[in-house]
């Protein structure tokens, strides 16, 4: 009798155990999608400014285009409107895939184009806070990734590492294959204020931060690099720092390495 009653008690306990698990789960999902959120806000600015550069492209264009009769100046006109029209669409649609809920499905892909619609968002806001940008893209590696996921934790790095080089600097992101390492990688490399050892410990703990509330426009949550890591993991990948006070720090993501899909013809540089 006793052991029947203890049985219940048990499956009972499972099922609380499970259910737990998936609230878990749930509440994870949303955390990635608020810190993803997060990190748009910080952008929200430059990107505001951006469009209304453009804005004043097409007005500026347009009125010429109204002013000059002849096919030349107006053909130009119509060049210059089409091409500020398409970089508009460019930030708006890489903003909407960006903010998009995505599904927990990883595949293969090249990791330059994933970083280069990153890019998209951030060019605006790195040119404002004066940092240069160079990119080393001459491996063209695959992994197999959630792009949505990744790119989240792409962003989240250019931006702390923009916030860390308040007086400008250089910011190198650079996409390597190492075959005989079987590994893919990604690394976000600043000129900044580096992280003393004390902090560098415990920058991947969840709600850990030195920003403000309303430093920059963003404050910290605290939440990015913990993400980050829970992320790399979860693609089987791993995250690592290397930081020196006023030397900048090195941020890079490894991912292990998918055959590249035959379809794609690398350039004379693949392997
Ligand atoms: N590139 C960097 N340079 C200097 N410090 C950094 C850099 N990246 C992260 N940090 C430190 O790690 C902390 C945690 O980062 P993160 O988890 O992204 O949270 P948040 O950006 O919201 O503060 C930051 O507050 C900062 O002190
Ligand atoms: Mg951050």
């Amino acid at each position: 009798m006793k052991a029947t009653v203890s049985e219940f008690d048990e499956r009972q306990a499972a099922a609380r155990i499970a259910e737990l698990e998936q609230q878990v789960q749930s509440l994870h999902q949303q955390l990635l999608q608020a810190q993803k959120m997060s990190s748009v806000g910080a952008l929200a600015s430059s990107i505001t400014h951006e469009f209304n550069n453009i804005l004043m492209t097409v007005i500026n264009y347009a009125k010429m285009g109204v002013r000059h009769k002849d096919a030349a100046t107006r053909d130009k006109s119509f060049e210059k409107i089409l091409a500020a029209g398409h970089r508009a669409s460019k930030i708006t649609t890489g903003m909407l895939s960006y903010a998009r809920q995505q599904s927990d499905r990883r595949e293969p892909m090249d990791l330059v184009p994933l970083v280069e619609d990153v890019l998209v968002l951030v060019e605006k806001d790195l040119q404002r806070y004066r940092i240069r940008l160079i990119t080393d893209f001459d491996h063209h590696p695959f992994a197999a990734v959630n792009s949505g996921q990744v790119q989240q934790v792409v962003l989240n790095l250019i931006v702390n590492a923009r916030q860390a080089m308040e007086q400008g600097g250089n910011l190198k992101i650079s996409i390597r294959q190492h075959t005989e390492l079987n590994q893919a990688e990604i690394s976000i490399q600043d000129s900044g204020c580096g992280i003393p050892p004390e902090k560098l410990r415990r920058i991947f703990e969840p709600f850990f931060t030195t920003k403000t509330a309303d430093q920059q426009g963003q404050g910290g949550t605290g939440l990015g690099l913990s993400l980050a890591r829970d992320v790399m993991e979860a693609h089987g990948g791993r995250i690592r720092v290397e930081s020196a006070v006023g030397g900048g720090t090195t941020f890079t993501l490894k991912f292990p390495l998918v055959p590249t899909p035959v379809k794609v013809i690398g350039n004379s540089k693949a392997g």
